[in-house]
């Protein structure tokens, strides 16, 4: 995965399908095979969402396929933007400004990849544990330079407030480290062959009651110090979600990359709208969470 943040493309994208979950979440596939060619995890959209809605709205970006030329975004619903968007139909057409910002990059040396997804917080977690996924299951063929894969091991916690936008079932794969009873995955990581469990302070059935950061807690609680020495944690989500993050890493000395949310105006680096304070190796700065971020190490943030 590349750390720059790449060219971004204006497209008509068309509505390919949108379901509709609980708690006016929405699951939008477009064709947009531009966006879909170079999308990373981590990255997103700033798209209309109708000729009525005079701005943008960014969007992470949930999967992409380059081959069928589609791009997938998972949304809540939060005001007139999002509502217009969620009434579009397939055959609508929409401009789509993307891939936009750095993604996120894990490293080769610590394959033991935590990704800890709240609510909107999900969609990038879910591409990344893709694409960590593939480069792990190329690895297991026959056909391909395994010396030349990384195998990697992601393991994805998910934490919600209100119901998951899928069904969650009690997953197959055997965990250690999880407190009992925390069966419940998302179905779709676990046809990937990649582990996945559920938090939220609802007690939905299967799931850990408390925070994701809790159960993310609990699981490195169980890890030696070499496993330890392999784990990178990856966060998206609310921001005292990032925030608890922040410390978890910092008490179990591993790195953590974390992708941050500011209201945006442009999202491509022109109007200095979005920018947060981030400590570099010369002193505290400025930067825009659209093109600087919006992944940052979560050591020069919090
Ligand atoms: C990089 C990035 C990725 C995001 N990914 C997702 C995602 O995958 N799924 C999802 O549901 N939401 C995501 N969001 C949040 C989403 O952009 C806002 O919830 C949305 O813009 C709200 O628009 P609205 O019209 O429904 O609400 P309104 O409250 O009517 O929006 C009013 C204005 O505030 C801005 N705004 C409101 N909330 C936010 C926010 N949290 N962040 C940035 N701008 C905001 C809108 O762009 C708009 O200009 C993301 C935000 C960012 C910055
Ligand atoms: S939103 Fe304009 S610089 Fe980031």
């Amino acid at each position: 995965m590349s750390p720059s943040r790449g060219t971004i493309f204006l497209e008509q994208a068309r509505v390919l399908s949108q379901l509709a979950y609980d708690a006016e979440q929405f699951v939008l596939r477009l064709a947009a095979p531009k966006c879909a060619a170079h999308a990373e995890p981590g990255s997103f959209v700033h798209l209309t969402c109708d000729g009525s809605i005079p701005m943008r709205r960014p969007l992470s970006i949930m999967r992409a396929h380059p081959g069928n030329g589609w791009i997938e975004l998972l949304y809540k619903v939060v005001g007139a933007g999002l509502h217009a968007l969620s009434a579009r139909k397939a055959g609508d057409e929409l401009s789509v400004l993307g891939p936009i910002g750095r993604p996120f990059v894990p490293h080769v040396e610590r394959p033991r990849t935590l990704l800890l997804g709240g609510g909107v917080g999900i969609p990038p977690m879910v591409f990344l544990a893709e694409r960590l996924g593939a480069h792990a299951r190329d690895a297991g063929r026959a056909d391909v330079n395994r010396a030349s894969i990384q195998s990697w091991k992601p393991l994805v916690l998910m934490g919600s407030e209100v119901p998951f936008p899928f069904r969650a079932r009690p997953s197959k794969i055997i965990l250690p480290g999880m407190p009992a009873g925390t069966l419940a995955c998302m179905p779709l990581l676990e046809e990937w062959g990649i582990p996945s469990r559920l938090a939220s302070c609802h007690e939905y059935p299967g799931c850990y009651a408390g925070f994701v950061t809790e159960l993310a807690d609990a699981w490195l609680a169980s890890l030696g110090s070499s496993e330890l020495a392999e784990v990178e944690i990856f966060s998206c989500g609310p921001t005292p979600m990032l925030e608890a993050s922040a410390v978890l890493a910092r008490r179990y000395r591993v790195p953590c990359q974390v992708s941050l949310e500011e209201f945006m105006a442009c999202a491509v680096g022109g109007c200095a709208g979005c920018t947060v304070r981030v400590l570099t190796p010369d002193g505290p700065a400025m930067k825009r969470v659209c093109v600087d971020g919006p992944v940052f190490d979560a050591y020069t943030v919090f």
